[in-house]
């Protein structure tokens, strides 16, 4: 990346930027909800449509000079309704937090019920926890996994939807390995009168490719993130599958009388003016590139050997006795509960860190540890299969794994983690983090 006119201006920023490069570069990423986005992605990131104010919706803006932004936020929204075969697409969520509470507070009051799943389960902060808006603003009540299985049992959700008489249900997760019955919760929410969100943040490129359940025809509302097996810039969005007429009672008035406002409307108001002000056009453009980028076939491809090589990684943890929780994976990622192997997530972190792998400490279900030390680790493969990683780097990624975590409680433990390291930096030469190609 060309950064001289930085480097002249201002060393401090130039310096941490080119100690990120290096990073990136010589260690082994894993952490399940980054990846390497395109050069072209990064161009757009980098562009000077971070000058404009345009808030407002294309066509629609309070601001002049938008004729260049507006071709950019139309080509993202035509490409990612394309992508995920929905009929509305909201591209200006400054992030996934922002997605989800944009629905979150279009359709509901404060004090309302909503049902998510567990943030120690696998759930998102954004899906009710107490420190979050989610759980600030509304009564949050979590479904969880079942103990033995480490799957969400259906009956059980329908239970406590019954029981609870929510507004609103999510489902989808930072965690979890497994795929989500969205018709079924679909028929739960009908159950109970409720509105039914996904919020596919992780799974999206795998979605979008068509390897998991398609949510779009099942769900009232559908949100994710840009930046995780999507592969574009940090941001996200908010989907419907059909547009349709909002039954809260909110209208519009119109020169032809009041009519009820589409859903659409409503959601469209409530991320501007309702919790966001000016869009960030650049992001906006680097999200369409990235969603062109995921409509080609070499696309599908990549989420294709993503899925693999989780599922590789998978067995070889498995056999090297490790416990995959819920005994599996059918995405990009798994949680690994570390327990039997006497080591917790935060000291797995640290230690992997120093042999130059990058992973996550996480709670696994049930944990009686804390969120800052935690049970286990999650592993994800996006960024690794990003920069061309596949099925013998996967092993082989398990077994430098094993062998830190294994040496963990020995006082072999230093040398192990640089030997490793080197080996690490060998597996990562010649591997740039994101050549895959010119963009359409
Ligand atoms: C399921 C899920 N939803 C929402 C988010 C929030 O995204 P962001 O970090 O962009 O706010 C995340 C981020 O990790 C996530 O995993």
């Amino acid at each position: 990346m060309n950064m001289n006119v930085l480097q002249k201006q201002d060393k401090e920023i130039f310096e941490a930027i080119a100690g990120e490069i290096r990073r990136q570069t010589e260690t082994l990423e894993l952490i399940a909800s980054e990846n390497f986005a395109s050069r072209a992605v990064m161009e757009a990131c980098g562009s000077v449509m971070t000058n404009k104010y345009a808030e407002g919706y294309p066509g629609k803006r309070y601001y002049g000079g938008c004729e260049f932004v507006d071709i950019a936020e139309n080509v993202a929204r035509d490409r990612a309704k394309k992508l995920f075969g929905c009929e509305y697409v909201n591209v200006q969520p400054h992030s996934g937090s922002s997605a989800n509470m944009g629905v979150l507070f279009a359709v509901l009051k404060p004090g309302d019920r909503i049902m998510g799943l567990d943030l120690s389960h696998g759930g998102h902060l954004t899906h009710g926890s107490k420190v979050n808006f989610s759980g600030q603003f509304f009564e949050a009540h979590t479904y969880g996994v079942e103990k033995e299985t480490g799957y969400i049992d259906m009956n059980r959700v329908e239970e406590m939807a019954l029981r609870v008489q929510p507004k609103l249900i999510i489902c989808g997760a930072s965690a979890y390995s497994q795929g989500f019955d969205f018709k079924a919760f679909r028929e739960v929410a009908d159950k109970v009168g409720a509105f039914l969100m996904a919020d596919i943040a992780h799974p999206a490129g795998l979605i979008a490719s068509g390897l998991l359940n398609d949510p779009m025809p099942h769900c009232h509302f559908v949100t994710t993130t840009t930046h995780k097996t999507l592969r574009g810039p940090r941001g996200g969005m908010i989907m419907m599958g059909q547009d349709f007429e909002n039954p809260l009672g909110i209208t519009l008035k119109t020169k032809k009388g009041i009519r009820t406002k589409m859903m659409s409307e409503v959601i469209d108001a409530e991320i501007m003016p309702g919790i966001q002000g000016g869009p960030l056009m650049h992001i906006i453009a680097a999200k369409g590139v990235a969603f062109g980028e995921a409509l080609q076939p070499e696309f599908r491809t990549y989420a294709e050997q993503v899925r693999r090589n989780a599922a590789v990684m998978a067995e070889k943890f498995i056999g090297l006795d490790y416990h995959i929780v819920s005994g599996g994976t059918k995405n990009h990622l798994m949680l690994i509960d570390l327990r039997n192997k006497n080591v917790t997530g935060k000291i797995a972190e640290n230690l992997l860190h120093e042999a130059g792998i990058t992973v996550n400490k996480n709670m696994v279900p049930f944990d009686d540890k804390s969120p800052f030390v935690t049970s286990g680790i999650r592993v994800g493969t996006p960024a690794m299969t990003t920069r061309g990683m596949t099925g013998q780097y996967a092993e082989r990624i398990v077994e430098l794994i094993d062998r830190v975590i294994s040496a963990a409680n020995t006082d072999r433990i230093e040398q192990v983690c640089a030997e490793v390291r080197v080996d690490v930096k060998e597996m990562c030469e010649g591997l740039p983090l994101n050549d895959f190609g010119p963009t359409p």
